[in-house]
């Protein structure tokens, strides 16, 4: 029988030991990313992903070494988005796991590429079955494994793609606690602008940086013709941004190329630049660059 003394340490498991050293692999591989962006919503479907993949096409574009982690463990779509799938040969060796890399050379890591088949979900439950306390320690765990493990390489932007909901920004916060900020994303819609609005009420309490607010799908663009119109009634999020005494990044149009595949390698921004939708992507990596800048200033 152990005595308390021996669980006082670590009860021979070497576990402190084993964290410590978690955490100091998790930091110099954190050391060699030099800024690191999470996007999120408190608000599913908004486009988060979308907009984290196009930003990065941007951030790429203009000659940065980009990085995605997918941090959104039960529903991830940053593989898909960049053409980035589980048949991916993963490169293990003792230092960890080379992310991957898709369109644009933009590198990723993502639970969908640890899966055994594209339609295999993740089970948290199965086994252990699990109480939702346990379930969020092994997504928590799970998230922390994933970036500690994780071979990057050299960086100039991590950006995160969180998922639905403003739990996990407590888990990347203690993480990653250099992030640069969060990037909140909406929808126009009332529905929309109040879950958001408790995201950032959240944040701004526990001191996270928040570059700013994007309203994404804020107007329709005709792929023909260019012209704008509005998709969603509701208030503009300029009002929600300044009640919020936060940033509005500003809006970025609906556009059906957004949504198509990438199986040619490449992102909507890559190819769409000049569009309007492409220009209020350039436009919000600006901000980010600049909110960064006076950051370190
Ligand atoms: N600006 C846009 N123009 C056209 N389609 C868009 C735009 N933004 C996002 N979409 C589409 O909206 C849908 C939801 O986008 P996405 O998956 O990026 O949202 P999300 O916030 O990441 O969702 P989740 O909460 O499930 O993670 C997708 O089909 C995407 O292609
Ligand atoms: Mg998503």
């Amino acid at each position: 029988m152990k005595t308390y003394e021996d669980l006082a340490g670590d009860g021979g498991s070497n576990i402190i030991s084993q964290v410590v050293s978690q955490r100091e692999k998790l930091r110099n591989r954190l050391d060699k990313i030099k800024h690191k962006v999470a996007l999120m919503s408190g608000k599913g479907g908004v486009g988060k992903s979308s907009i984290t993949a196009n930003i990065a096409a941007c951030l790429a574009d203009r000659g940065h070494s980009v990085g995605i982690l997918d941090a959104d463990l039960n529903g991830p779509s940053i593989g898909h988005l960049l053409g980035v799938g589980n048949d991916q040969k993963l490169v293990i060796d003792d230092d960890g796991i080379d992310a991957g890399e898709g369109a644009m050379g933009i590198k990723i890591m993502s639970m969908d590429m640890l899966l055994s088949g594209p339609d295999t979900p993740v089970m948290w439950t199965e086994d252990a079955g699990a109480t939702s306390t346990w379930v969020s320690t092994m997504e928590s765990t799970a998230l922390r494994e994933l970036l500690a493990d994780t071979n990057w390489g050299e960086l100039d932007y991590l950006l995160i793609d969180m998922p639905p909901g403003s739990d996990r920004i407590d888990n990347i916060r203690d993480l990653i606690p250099e992030l640069a900020g969060v990037v909140e994303i909406t929808i126009p819609s009332q529905l929309s602008q109040h879950i958001v609005s408790k995201s950032i009420t959240k944040n701004n309490k526990m001191g996270v940086p928040i570059i700013g607010l994007i309203e994404n799908m804020a107007t329709y663009v005709c792929p023909h013709c260019d012209k704008e119109g509005k998709l969603f009634e509701g208030q503009d999020a300029e009002k929600l941004s300044s009640q919020k005494g936060i940033n509005y990044i500003g809006k970025i149009p609906f556009d059906t190329r957004v949504s198509r595949p990438t199986d040619s390698g490449t992102l909507f921004y890559a190819e769409n630049k000049d569009s309007i939708t492409g220009k209020a992507i350039a436009s919000t990596v600006d901000t980010i660059i600049k909110f960064i800048e006076n950051k370190s200033n």
